[in-house]
């Protein structure tokens, strides 16, 4: 049976820094579902498919085969046997992304997808709806969170390092449009599972946060789930 740690969050709250390095440190499979939505995304600008055209997305999902290897913690995204890992990043698949990734056909294929990446592995799968829709029944789940001005800043100085051009207001702004659509969303919102744990990452270092999740990883292991948020409430 596989050990599945699930993590949401919005956009710039470090969900794919710190999987990334748990999934290094623990030896699980790290899985960003949000790369098989902007495949979906990158395949309709491809084929000069606009965002209103709904059908001919839905029609062009049997054309999409996405794979995903994983390289020493580093997941690679491959797009009709091409790689696209850095492609599935720019400008524009991210200001269409979220539009895209609300078409209920669209998320139906992705989810199924996504659990057959994960079938028969231990992994840490990161998104929207992994905690709630995914894998609801996972054994560590976890919802990430921070004020949306840092994770603009966090996104903004991301995209610098990769050589990608937008200004700050340009990130705030998209990840505004996009917050409100990924939680408006009619299935698969990003809402915070009941059974989650919160994990606010405004004022936390990446080691920090790093440290949190690997404590709380180790005692889901040990049979004990610490710091729920429905146990702090109570
Ligand atoms: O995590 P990301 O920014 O790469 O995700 C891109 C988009 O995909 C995001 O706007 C919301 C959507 N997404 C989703 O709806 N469900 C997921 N499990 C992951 C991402």
């Amino acid at each position: 049976m596989s050990f599945i740690v699930a993590i949401d969050g919005p956009a710039g709250t470090g969900k794919g820094t710190i999987t990334s390095l748990i999934s290094k440190e623990l030896g699980l499979v790290n899985i960003d579902t949000g790369v098989t939505y902007r495949c979906v995304a990158l395949y309709a600008i491809r084929n000069n498919i606009k965002l209103e055209e709904t059908q001919k997305i839905i029609n062009s999902l049997k054309n999409i085969h996405i794979e995903m290897k994983n390289e020493n913690g580093e997941q690679k995204v491959f797009l009709n046997n091409e790689e696209v890992t850095k492609e599935i990043r720019n400008k524009e698949v991210t200001k269409i992304v979220s539009q895209v990734s609300s078409i209920k056909e669209v998320r139906y294929k992705m989810v199924e997808l996504q659990r057959k990446l994960a079938q028969g592995k231990d992994v840490i799968m990161e998104g929207r709806d992994i905690t709630t829709v995914v894998f609801p029944n996972a054994n560590v789940k976890i919802y990430m969170d921070a004020d949306e001005k840092i994770r603009a800043q966090r996104r903004h100085k991301e995209m610098q390092e990769k050589g990608i051009q937008m200004t700050y207001e340009e990130v705030l702004k998209n990840i505004q449009i996009r917050d409100k659509n990924d939680k408006e969303k009619e299935i698969g919102a990003l809402k915070i599972a009941e059974d989650a744990i919160y994990i606010d990452t405004t004022g936390l270092s990446i080691e920090e946060v790093k440290d949190k999740i690997l404590n709380i990883i180790k005692e889901s292991r040990l049979g004990t789930v610490p710091n729920r948020k429905q146990d702090r409430e109570k």
